[in-house]
This record gives C-alpha cells, sequence and structure tokens, in this order.
C-alpha cells in the first residue's frame, strides 16, 4: 500500500519555530519517524514539504491513480486553501488530516479547516504520534 505524507509551509522549521508549541524535534526527526512507522506498519511511503500551495495542490494532483491514500498536515494552508481542498476532492483518495497542536483549541481563525471538509479523518494535538494515528487509520480503512 501506497500513502503520500504532505506537509505545508513552515514545518521545514520543526525545531527552531515556536518549540514551546510544535516540540524541538526538526523537521529530520518528523521524517525519520514517519519512515520508521511506516516500515513496522508495512507501508510504502512518499514524503513531501512544500511552503508553496501550488506545489501541494501538484503533487496531490500527482497522487492520483498513484498512491492508495494521503496523511496531509496543510499546516497554515489548512484555514485558507480552497485549492488544496478542490484537489483532494478531484483525486478521491483516502485522506487523513494531522495537526502537530489541537487547531481547536488556539487561535479562533485555526478553527476552519478546508481540509476537514474532505478528509475522512483527522487527528490533532498530538505532536508525530498524530502521523503514526493517521497512517495505521490509512492501513485499517483504505486498504
Ligand atoms: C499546524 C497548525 C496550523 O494552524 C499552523 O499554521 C501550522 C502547523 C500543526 O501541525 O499544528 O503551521 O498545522
Amino acid at each position: 500500500m501506497k500513502v503520500l505524507v504532505l506537509n505545508g509551509p513552515n514545518l521545514n522549521m520543526l525545531g527552531i519555530r515556536e518549540p514551546a508549541l510544535y516540540g524541538k524535534g526538526t523537521y529530520n526527526d518528523l521524517v525519520e519517524f514517519i519512515r520508521n512507522v511506516a516500515k513496522e506498519l508495512d507501508l510504502d511511503v512518499d514524503i513531501f514539504q512544500s511552503n508553496s500551495e501550488g506545489a501541494l495542490v501538484t503533487a496531490i494532483q500527482n497522487a492520483y491513480e498513484q498512491f492508495d491514500g494521503i496523511v496531509i498536515n496543510a499546516a497554515a494552508y489548512t484555514h485558507t486553501s480552497v485549492a488544496i481542498l478542490d484537489a483532494l476532492k478531484a483525486v478521491g483518495l483516502p485522506t487523513a488530516e494531522v495537526h502537530l497542536t489541537d487547531i481547536n483549541s488556539r487561535e479562533q481563525f485555526r478553527k476552519l479547516s478546508y481540509v476537514s471538509m474532505y478528509a475522512q479523518k483527522t487527528v490533532c494535538g498530538k505532536g508525530f504520534d498524530g502521523y503514526r494515528e493517521c497512517l495505521n487509520w490509512l492501513k485499517e480503512t483504505a486498504n
């Protein structure tokens, strides 16, 4: 089973950006964590990070008929991007949304998630473990 893991803007700054919120783990630590979980679950993963909305839309489009599911942390684009929502709808793959922090207990503007309007599963506020939960969910439901 092939899963595409997408990470949006500023997640490449993990470890540096607001460590009190996002923790001290770096983006490379997150990538290593995801790879280890994928190995445990016997999933084939591609991991892609971009600060650009268009690059994320293109990555979602390119997943069509190439992947069996998507795990996405669209970061700030979660709260703004109709384009990412439309791309997810267009390819129609099982999709799990993940956030390191609990977007529902932060600023008001983070409570709106366009990704949630398509994603069949959302995990937030569990740090790196949220990615594990999403990969596990995809394995259980989309296989
Ligand atoms: C985030 C939450 C978003 O609101 C924020 O813009 C991010 C990261 C998270 O993983 O907690 O960049 O998606």
